[in-house]
């Protein structure tokens, strides 16, 4: 397994250019098996997470010729498996967002449960009560899913409100609705950008689509698709670690392709936290120099403080002036990164889902443990602003969601090598 060796103390320079969002690629990938033919899509991130996809994608019948320029053509026309087994689904959740589009166009699909993961149990009780409101006929056998449509055919009109704002549920619902026989109407939505660019995807395949960045989305389903032609949005998660890194090095750092927009809450936050962040060509000037001040924060669905962003604020949060009370109020288990950044030096205690940071005047590079894709992010960015070194282990993480991180954290000017083991 590799590993990331840090030097710490250098403040980032420069430019890096944000790649596309891993978060509105998967469910993009997976929305070309609407359509029986070629689809294209540009701006693909290259990560681990869209290699996982795309051999699922072939094991199902799909043709996949990825190029040079972050483009690839996906041919669904010759879809001869309904069936997403154990092996493949468990390395990544996202791979039941399959289940919608199998059903939608061929009447069933069997995929198997995605099991839990480090952030919590991560349920999808959601996707399947949404399926059932278009008509499906949904069972649980030996951890997977079978699901019918009604006859073999089309998905129905229906209604539904989620219980709780789920992106994946959302994503889900709507890919399935896109084919159904009549009008959907789903309620109390997530509302992320990475919904948005879903739906400007299947808008690009034809799908009646409006609503999309609201609460509720009505879809009102076709007999047919089209093929897709859409290029994948900036990964706003990505841009924000990056901005944290930045500011918690003292750098000066420009976000090329980083959107303001999606980014509100952060950078309000940043903002509060004495962090400068405005807006410089097509993408954001992140600079600060100075002290940062302790902020409060509670993550919610968008448009509030993004869940992904946490573990990253935190780490700015263990240098601040003053003490911070963080809540995790999306997933159950998402402060791993808390026992990692201590044995940095970090003042941090946690209370349930609540985590209590008492800034302090520095932190020492350690060999930390990296857990899950955000929190390994986390301690990448501690490594930098740390004096000496810091080794980060298991970083098969990080290659997940984050595209070539050592090449762009050393041409922003850190002292970063990974190691392979
Ligand atoms: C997406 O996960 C993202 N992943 C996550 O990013 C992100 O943290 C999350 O949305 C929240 O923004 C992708 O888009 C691939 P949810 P998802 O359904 O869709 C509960 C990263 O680091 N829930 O919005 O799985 C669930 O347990 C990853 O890039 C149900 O109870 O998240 C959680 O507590 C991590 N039943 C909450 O809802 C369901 O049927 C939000 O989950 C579905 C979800």
């Amino acid at each position: 397994m590799d590993k990331l060796l840090i030097e710490g103390g250098t403040p980032l320079r420069g430019t890096v250019r944000i790649s596309g969002a891993k978060n509105a690629a998967l469910p993009i990938l997976f929305a070309t098996l609407l359509h029986d033919g070629p689809s294209r899509i540009h701006n693909l991130p290259r990560l681990a997470d869209i290699r996982t996809t795309t051999v699922l994608l072939i094991e199902l019948g799909v043709s996949v010729s990825t190029k040079e320029d972050r483009s690839a053509i996906l041919d669904a026309s010759g879809v001869h498996s309904v069936d997403a087994p154990y092996d493949l689904v468990r390395r990544m959740r996202a791979s039941v967002l399959c289940l919608g589009p199998l059903l939608a166009r061929f009447g069933r699909a069997r995929v198997s449960l995605p099991g839990g993961c480090a952030i919590g149990t991560r349920p999808i009780d959601q996707h399947l009560r949404a399926l059932e409101a278009m008509g499906a006929d949904i069972d649980l056998k030996a951890g997977y899913i079978e699901a019918r449509s009604p006859k073999g055919g089309r998905l129905t009109g229906g209604s539904f409100v989620f219980d709780l704002v789920t992106v994946g549920g959302t994503e889900q619902a709507m890919m399935a609705a896109a084919l159904a026989d009549g009008t959907v109407v789903l309620e109390n939505c997530a509302r992320e950008p990475e919904i948005g660019d879903l739906a400007d995807a299947l808008r690009s395949m034809g799908a009646q689509i409006t609503g999309d960045g609201t609460s509720v989305i009505t879809i009102e389903g076709v007999e047919k698709l089209g093929p897709m032609d859409h290029t994948v949005i900036a990964d706003r998660i990505e841009a924000g670690t990056y901005m944290a890194a930045a500011a918690l090095t003292h750098g000066d750092v420009l976000l090329m392709g980083a959107r303001m927009e999606h980014l509100d809450a952060v950078i309000s936050k940043m903002a509060r936290a004495g962090v400068e962040v405005r807006r410089e060509g097509d993408g954001l000037r992140v600079k600060h120099h100075g002290e940062l001040h302790a902020v409060d924060l509670d993550t919610q669905p968008y448009p509030g403080f993004p869940t992904d962003m946490q573990a990253q604020f935190m780490a700015l949060m263990t240098r601040a002036t003053g003490s911070s009370t963080i809540t995790e109020a999306v997933f159950e288990n998402r402060f791993m990164h808390v026992p990692e950044l201590t044995r940095m030096g970090a003042d941090i205690r946690t209370r349930g889902n609540t985590a209590f940071v008492r800034g302090v005047p520095e932190l020492s590079g350690a060999s930390v443990m990296a857990t899950d894709l955000r929190a390994s992010a986390t301690l990448v960015i501690a490594g930098l602003a740390a004096r000496g070194t810091t080794e980060v282990r298991r970083i098969y993480h990080l290659d997940r969601g984050y595209e070539s991180i050592e090449e762009k954290l050393s041409a922003l000017g850190a002292n970063v090598t990974r190691v392979s083991q």
